[in-house]
């Protein structure tokens, strides 16, 4: 397996490459997660490549950005053993060369979820993603539903720019309790572990609700509320439905929905969904 850390050296081996690239990108700390992805790319049968990079430009908090937790050996060695061909693994400074004039802006689709309280983070993301685009030639990219505003927000740019390459969505990996896995999971206690269940415990309370009929936005956020309240302490940041398209939020659906939420344990923010479908 290559792994590159100059841009100019992975171009020089992707020349050399004829065959079309699977792309997957990550910010490292690889988990089960991660590797489901990874997977799903290898099995595409075409190379796989993994971008493994902590982008400074979609962090809000600069503390955020300290502590996200960083396990590079052990993610090469992931890497690895799951078949991939090389990985892209740039410093901050062969991303972002100084001075850095360019991003990509993001309207309406960023309004709200994690949008709404986190300004400029998908601006930094779709930064960051076209330009792997670019570097990569990827003909295939691999994003989780658990991140789901960022996948219809990457899907909507590959539209808008005509970017020649196919958006795989893979669902979410989850822990036996149910506990979305994520890179954040390690930051907390295992108190708050077992505590954070309560999230996707609420969401299928009202997946069950909506499966029996309900189809009213505010009782079906009352009922994930109020058996999330088991998982007490925790900060909800935000608990929504919108329509999976345009993600504005929906008072009563009658089409493909997403419940979502954001919830702080600690300082460790989660996300997780469930998606609700007529
Ligand atoms: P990161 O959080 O490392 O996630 C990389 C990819 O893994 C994303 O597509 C995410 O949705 C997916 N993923 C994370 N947890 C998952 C889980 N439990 N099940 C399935 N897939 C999961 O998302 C990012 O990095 C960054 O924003 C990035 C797109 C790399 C741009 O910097």
């Amino acid at each position: 397996m290559h792994i590159f850390r100059k841009i100019s050296e992975f171009q020089v081996w992707r020349k050399s490459q004829a065959a079309p690239l699977a792309l997957v990108p990550t910010m490292g700390a690889l988990h089960r997660g991660h590797g489901y992805l990874i997977e799903q790319a290898v099995l595409s049968q075409i190379p796989t490549v993994v971008s493994i990079f902590v982008n400074p430009m979609q962090f809000n908090q600069s503390l955020d950005l300290q502590k996200y937790p960083r396990t590079e050996d052990a993610d090469f060695a992931l890497c690895k053993n799951l078949g991939v061909e090389a990985v892209l693994a740039p410093e901050p400074t062969e991303i972002y060369p100084h001075p850095f004039f360019s991003s990509c802006e993001v309207s309406t689709l960023d309004k709200t979820l994690c949008g709404a309280t986190r300004p400029g983070h998908f601006r930094g993301v779709c930064t960051v993603v076209l330009k792997l685009f670019n570097i990569t030639q990827a003909s295939l990219a691999y994003f989780g539903t658990k991140d789901f505003q960022q996948l219809r927000i990457i899907e909507q740019m590959v539209y808008d720019f005509n970017l020649p390459l196919s958006i795989i969505r893979v669902p979410t990996q989850r822990e036996s309790t149910g506990l979305a896995l994520s890179s954040r999971n390690t930051r907390l206690s295992p108190e708050e572990r077992t505590r954070a269940t309560c999230l996707y415990a609420g969401l299928q309370k009202a997946a069950d609700l909506f499966k029996q009929g309900e189809r009213n936005s505010f009782n079906l956020c009352q009922a994930a509320e109020a058996e999330m309240q088991k998982g007490l302490p925790f900060t909800l940041d935000y608990l929504s439905i919108v329509d999976q398209k345009s993600l504005q939020n929906l008072t009563y659906i009658n089409q493909p929905a997403l419940m979502a939420l954001a919830a702080f344990f600690g300082e460790v923010r989660l996300i997780d969904n469930v998606e609700l479908v007529p």
